[in-house]
């Protein structure tokens, strides 16, 4: 099933909760909560305590991805806050399995995360392991990004090994993914689409429904 996941990292947090709400009536089954660190990545983003505000006022399925060096430091923080699918990059993380238990044991969905410099085959080893492979489709870091054309090449490769495996591996793309573009992830194999500029700047509404026009 295809996926729209709204980065609230484009929102306006004045009205954070109105955009929300918006995105959600179009008809977007995720939320994208990037989470970032200073470290891992330049920037500084949000963490916890607007995880907590958010998973009190939606239901939607909260989908954070964490940028953040040692991610093992803050499973259980982000799981405990209400996150229903935790990505952690594998540049970050020491031990990889070790933090795929460790989202496992609370009970939460598990994915791994690459930068566009790692190579597919990195995943190779935890495919049968997790629930979802985020392939960043920019350098993580910030929003409003240009979409960098051969990381849909490593979707289509890690879709490849997948199906090879007999698996149904959820493939999510990041980063600067429009209307005139998101046919492209989508025929590359990916399955879950992030979208933060392209939902949240401008009206929330005709925004979400002209991605999701284009993923039926
Ligand atoms: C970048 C973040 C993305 C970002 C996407 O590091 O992981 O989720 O918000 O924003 P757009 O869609 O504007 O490229
Ligand atoms: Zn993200």
């Amino acid at each position: 099933m295809n996926i729209l996941s709204p980065s609230i990292l484009a929102a306006d947090f004045y009205r954070l909760g109105q955009q929300i709400r918006e995105a959600e009536e179009a008809g977007a089954g995720y939320l994208h909560f990037d989470v970032m660190d200073g470290l891992f990545v330049p920037s500084i983003s949000f963490g916890m305590p607007v995880l907590s505000s958010l998973r009190k006022s939606t239901k939607m399925f909260l989908d954070v991805h964490l940028m953040i060096q040692e991610p093992e430091r803050y499973i259980e923080d982000f799981a405990c806050c209400g996150a229903d699918l935790i990505n952690f990059h594998l540049e970050a993380a020491q031990d990889a399995t070790a933090v795929i238990h460790r989202i496992r044991e609370q009970g939460k969905k598990v994915g791994i995360t690459i930068k566009p410099v790692t190579a597919p085959e990195a995943v190779a080893p935890y495919l049968k392991l997790v629930d979802m492979v985020l392939v960043m489709t920019v350098e993580p870091g910030f929003g409003g990004q240009k979409l960098i054309p051969y990381c849909l090449d490593k979707v289509r490769a890690i879709r490849r090994m997948a199906e090879e495996q007999g698996l149904d591996t959820d493939i999510e793309v990041d980063g600067g993914i429009h209307r005139e573009n998101i046919r492209l992830a989508l025929e590359a194999g990916a399955n879950v689409i992030v979208a933060g500029s392209a939902v949240f700047h401008g009206n929330v509404t005709e925004n979400v429904r002209g991605l999701l026009d284009q993923m039926k």
